[in-house]
């Protein structure tokens, strides 16, 4: 029997699988993790507990979030095999190849790596969430000839996170800032970088190797490399004035307003909203950011011109600005989505287990009809 096919490029609108994690409305901004609003989470919640949630589907009583938390806390540092592979790596390398690479390298150093239980995958995602910020901070040290500086577990996730990058424990603002940072991003769906984690656990491969491809796939500038894209943008706008001459002119070339379109958000992303809330609450202590304003006007200009098209900021637009303001290194915007995602990426990959369907799409064939074979002497 010939079962019928069906083209959609982009997979655009196709339901893949089941899934009990996020919900998102696209036309009316609406995202929830397990049924909860972003928003408030956002406002209420801290990464570590939305870690759990997305991996457990409820919020955690106090004691089995103290529990989470210190078992992220007791996974941060790397194990020595791991740090040794970091060392090798030329300073000049793009901090997404050398994520990539290190959580590849991870699973040779993980006792449990053959070991496919349900709770062995738990601790493996455990571990992974737990050292996504130690690689980047490690890397970022390195490159800089210095010495990482170990984890410390009295810190939160967020604040821990900016204290190994820096050396110095970030005041009360910005550690609750990135946090929130950290919330917005965990989770969205079937995202690209998602899609692939599962497609990869699909085949009942394991949960590294899941992982790793979610880097590869998140790198890319139409996912999770626009933030850097949407800095590097503002920069060569420089100031208000000059918005509207250079997007009319990037649009006029051809090119995509970084950080504005979504395939499901036909409105303005929720994330967007409370990016912009925490600007706010940064610029109350430490002044306008010159690039906000210029980000305010792109949404003015961009929205005018390509609103009819259901195009708008989306999470990574005001995010640049976030992380900017937080003096992240700018090539790092991207690996700390992926630090924040890697909670949504393994929920993804145990849900994925617990009722796997191989993925595997078709292709359409639009090459060459059956032709005879011509021997290289003919050719
Ligand atoms: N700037 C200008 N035009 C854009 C645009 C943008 N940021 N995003 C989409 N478009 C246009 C496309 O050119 C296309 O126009 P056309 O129909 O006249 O050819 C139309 O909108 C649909 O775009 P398409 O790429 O087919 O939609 P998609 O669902 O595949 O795109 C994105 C989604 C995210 C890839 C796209 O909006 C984009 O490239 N945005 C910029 C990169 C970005 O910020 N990515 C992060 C996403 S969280």
């Amino acid at each position: 029997m010939t079962e019928e096919l069906i083209h959609r490029p982009g997979l655009k609108n196709v339901v893949a699988a089941e899934s009990k994690i996020c919900f998102i409305d696209g036309e009316r901004g609406v995202l929830r993790y397990r049924g909860y609003d972003i928003q408030e989470l956002a406002e209420h919640s801290t990464f570590e507990e939305t870690a759990y949630l997305l991996h457990y589907g409820e919020l955690p009583t106090r004691e089995q979030l103290e529990r989470f938390s210190h078992e992220l806390r007791a996974e941060r540092a790397l194990p020595g095999g791991a740090l040794g592979v970091l060392k090798e790596l030329p300073r000049e390398s793009n901090p997404m190849d050398v994520l990539r690479t290190a959580v590849s390298a991870l699973a040779h150093f993980d006792p449990e790596v053959q070991d496919d239980s349900e709770e062995a995958n738990r601790r493996k995602s455990a571990r992974l969430i737990a050292r996504f910020p130690t690689i980047l901070a490690a890397f970022h040290r390195l490159r800089e000839g210095q010495d990482p500086i170990p984890p410390r577990e009295d810190l939160s996730h967020a604040g821990n996170f900016l204290y190994m990058l820096s050396g110095e424990v970030p005041d009360e603002l910005s550690a609750r800032a990135f946090d929130v940072c950290l919330i917005l991003h965990a989770d969205h769906g079937f995202n690209a970088s998602t899609f692939s984690a599962r497609v990869t656990a699909s085949t009942l491969s394991d949960i590294y190797s899941a992982i790793t491809s979610a880097v590869g796939t998140l790198k890319g500038p139409l996912h999770g490399g626009a933030n850097i894209r949407v800095l590097e943008m503002l920069k060569a706008i420089g100031s208000v004035e000059r918005v509207r001459e250079h997007v009319e002119g990037m649009l006029e070339r051809g090119e995509r307003i970084w950080g504005m379109g979504h395939r499901v958000y036909k409105t303005k992303d929720p994330r967007a909203y409370a990016l912009e809330a925490l600007i706010g609450k940064l610029a109350e202590v430490r002044g306008e950011s010159p690039l906000y304003q210029i980000a305010r006007e792109v949404e003015k200009v961009g929205t005018e011109l390509l609103g009819e098209k259901g195009i708008y900021p989306n999470v990574d637009f005001y995010s640049a600005v976030v992380y900017d303001m937080l003096g992240i290194p700018h090539d790092l915007f991207t690996p700390i989505f992926a630090v924040s995602r890697v909670a949504g990426w393994t929920a993804h990959v145990l849900e994925q287990y617990q009722d796997n369907v191989l993925m595997r799409p078709r292709a359409q064939y639009t090459g060459p009809d059956r032709r005879a074979y011509v021997p290289l002497e003919q050719r």
